[in-house]
């Protein structure tokens, strides 16, 4: 009988646009040496021009089809992970038309940097229910557009990229447990907002909306992260009864190299179990977990029956994990 390959279908896109510490520190009062040791970030890649959320997120998916040798019609559902869509009636129906999805239900989730966590979590409900055989989840943003390029303390942070996840039913075999979390007292931390303005020369009252840079308390993300997302996996591994020692790999949100060393630190988690690219593209949001999966993918650094721990964090303030067994068979 032939085996099965049942493992996710994983591809990362990235604008080829570079833009490293140097560049920044042409353009506001900062240094390689700063951004590096305080983040881990060497560079970054934006978009140029007019490329879209919808390029990204439509690249990295037709990548992971190509990948996959999946017949698009096939595709049930597509979830796509943003928090800077093209368009606030969401971006994911112009990837299911741009990709040739025509059977796949389509719809866009907000949840920031905790978007493809959620958004695997949500597509497993689907699959488990046995109403969808195969969804994409998309994890994309262009957080470029979205930056004050005159803010040091954000500028340096963010970059844009996608990462597309083809799961197939049998997924209900890989993710051994879950846990998202939320609070929205500490909202106001981490804001893409917006603001109303009135609206001159009309007979009614009316308020136009327009967005606002990304405002981030820095400070107050840093301890957050580092004191929820470990307690929180902590919690998941005790609820599934999996020990520390078990895990193969530690997926985190690419935020800041010290946030990832720390959650390491306290969970006891070695270094070298560690996945990191920050250093290549800095924060993409929704898109730094695919991205950084498909890369350990492609190095060979995951290999069969490994587990492996995923956990978002970031606006909302949302958190999530997920426990991942990686299988290539089913048995
Ligand atoms: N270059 C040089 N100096 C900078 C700077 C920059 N890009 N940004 C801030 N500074 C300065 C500050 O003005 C401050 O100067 P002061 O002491 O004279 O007031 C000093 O550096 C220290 O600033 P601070 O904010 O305390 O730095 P930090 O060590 O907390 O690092 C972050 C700042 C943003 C890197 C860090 O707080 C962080 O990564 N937080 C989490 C952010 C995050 O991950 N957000 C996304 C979550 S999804």
């Amino acid at each position: 009988m032939a085996i099965k390959k049942v493992k996710p279908i994983l591809c990362s896109y990235l604008p080829n646009n570079i833009i490293s510490n140097e560049i920044i520190s042409q353009m506001v009062d900062t240094s390689d040496e700063w951004i590096k040791s305080r983040t881990g970030i060497e560079e970054r890649r934006i978009c140029k021009d007019d490329y879209s959320l919808v390029d990204l997120g439509s690249n990295a998916a037709l990548e992971a089809i190509k990948k996959g040798n999946i017949d698009p019609a096939e595709i049930d559902l597509i979830i796509l992970a943003t928090s800077t869509p093209d368009d606030l009636f969401g971006s994911a129906a112009k990837i299911q038309y741009r990709i040739k999805a025509f059977n796949a239900a389509a719809f866009d989730i907000t949840a920031a940097c905790s978007g493809f966590i959620i958004g695997i979590i949500t597509a497993s409900q689907f699959i488990n229910t046995g109403i969808y055989k195969t969804v994409l989840v998309i994890g994309a943003d262009v957080m470029s557009k979205f930056v004050d390029w005159q803010d040091r303390s954000t500028c340096i942070l963010f970059g844009d990229g996608a990462g597309a996840a083809i799961l197939k039913s049998t997924i209900k075999q890989h993710i051994l447990g879950f846990q998202i979390k939320t609070n929205g007292e500490l909202n106001s931390e981490l804001t893409l907002s917006s603001k109303d303005l009135l609206q001159q020369n009309i007979a009614i009252q009316v308020f136009n909306r327009q967005y606002n840079f990304i405002q981030m308390n820095g400070k107050e993300i840093y301890k957050f992260a580092i004191s929820k997302v470990p307690e929180a996996i902590l919690n998941c591994l005790n609820t599934y009864q999996i020990q520390i020692e078990d895990i193969d790999w530690l997926l985190l949100h690419q935020a800041n190299i010290r946030i990832l060393k720390a959650i390491g630190e306290q969970l006891s988690i070695p270094q070298n179990k560690i996945l990191n690219n920050l250093y290549k593209y800095g924060n993409t949001s929704a898109a730094s977990i695919p991205i950084a999966l498909d890369e350990a993918i492609l190095e060979n650094k995951i290999q069969d029956n490994d587990l492996i721990i995923m956990a978002g964090f970031g606006a909302g303030l949302t958190w999530g994990t997920v426990i991942i067994k990686w299988k290539d068979k089913l048995n």
